[in-house]
């Protein structure tokens, strides 16, 4: 066995297995909260609690054994509140907020439902660890399409318009008297969406190449009432139509692409004179050590599973991952055509750059 006849430091033993510990306990959090959300027991709890599990039991038309048990875990885990005395269970507004409330910023079933997709996707993974290939993003289970709409979409509700497009130099007011504008790698399209409804009178091309994200972009559209200024289209980030873009933008899609140096050239032809692209990308520090932090290893973990393997499915296969970093996603833009590239804003996750021709 490695390392057998190095002595062991009890010390550091200890706190690695504290660690981990506390790891395996998020993981089962994880999917008791996953099941909560799919059961709507975190809504019914909020709305009736403080309950006993036989109350939540009916009010959910659930098997109150098994209730039980899951209320007990969110107890013992801090996700919900127990009152030995009454034997009731409640949510404070914290907790409802990270668990029950759908589209709030701070709600994390998206978060959680995209690392369950990871998990469902675990043999598909270890496969091409043996076999080098990619697995593309139509590969993955419908559960990460779903959960990275729902994780992404609050954020860009709460920064796009009011935070990352003032950010950038003049493209709010091109936007609010008419410009054209293009989103590659939209997904589900809740940024296109979202920007569409807050300037009317530009209009908005939605880009993908996975065609299922695409009809669903085209519902959400219609449900949004922004099909009069929204386009979504079919095309990969290479092949996308149209030229005369005054904004085109990337929301965390640059480093799953297999050529990210050919779309973003792409890109730069398209653009208008004086056109503008944003790339939403993680936020990251340049070097693994700068990395070494529970987002950096959140951020590689979903790179292993999804990023990576998606970009080496396509061509040229560039594999940038998911912590690139500002200084190598702006050699990308650089190689590409882009010569003024800036950090125009960012949040605790993510970096909003700003490239220019
Ligand atoms: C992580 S998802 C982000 C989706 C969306 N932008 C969002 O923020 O919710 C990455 C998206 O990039 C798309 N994608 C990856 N490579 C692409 C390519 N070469 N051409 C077009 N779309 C691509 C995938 O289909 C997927 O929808």
């Amino acid at each position: 066995m490695a390392n057998q006849s190095q002595e062991i430091d009890q010390k550091k033993l200890d706190e690695l297995q504290e660690k981990v510990v506390t790891d395996v306990a998020g993981a089962m959090g994880l999917i008791m909260a996953y099941m909560g959300d799919r059961l709507n027991l975190y809504s019914a709890l909020a709305e009736i609690g403080p309950a006993t599990s036989a109350a939540l039991a009916k009010s959910t038309g659930l098997a109150e054994r098994y209730v039980h048990e899951w209320l007990s875990a969110n107890a013992a885990g801090g996700y919900i509140e127990h009152d030995a005395a009454s034997a009731k269970f409640s949510m404070t507004p914290e907790q409802v907020v990270t668990f029950a409330s759908e589209g709030h910023p701070n709600c994390m079933q998206g978060f959680f439902q995209a690392v369950v997709s990871t998990y469902i996707d675990e043999p598909k993974v270890t496969e091409v660890f043996r076999s080098g290939k990619g697995l593309p993003w139509s590969d993955h289970n419908g559960c990460l399409f779903c959960g990275t709409e729902r994780f992404f979409r609050p954020m860009y509700a709460a920064s796009l318009v009011d935070a990352w497009i003032p950010a950038l130099d003049g493209v709010r007011d091109k936007l609010a008297s008419g410009a054209k504008v293009a989103d590659i790698g939209c997904g589900h399209g809740s940024s296109t969406i979202i920007m569409a409804k807050a300037f009317p009178k530009s209009s908005f091309y939605g880009f993908d190449f996975h065609e299922p994200s695409i009809e669903h972009a085209r519902s959400r559209a219609k449900d949004a009432g922004v099909e009069s200024n929204t386009l979504f289209e079919v095309v990969t980030a290479k092949e996308f139509p149209g030229s005369g873009y005054d904004l085109v933008t990337i929301f965390d899609a640059l480093h799953d692409m297999g050529d990210p140096v050919g779309a973003a050239a792409h890109v730069c032809n398209s653009l208008a004179a004086g056109g503008t692209f944003m790339v939403v990308e993680p936020l990251a520090g340049d070097t693994l050590d700068e990395n070494r932090h529970p987002l950096g290893q959140i951020y590689y973990s979903f790179s292993t599973m999804i990023c990576t393997p998606a970009s080496k499915a396509q061509e040229v296969g560039l594999a940038l991952g998911a912590q690139a970093g500002q200084k190598r996603l702006t050699e990308v833009l650089n190689k590409a055509g882009f010569t003024k590239v800036r950090r125009a804003a960012e949040t605790p996750t993510n970096m909003v750059l700003e490239a220019r021709a």
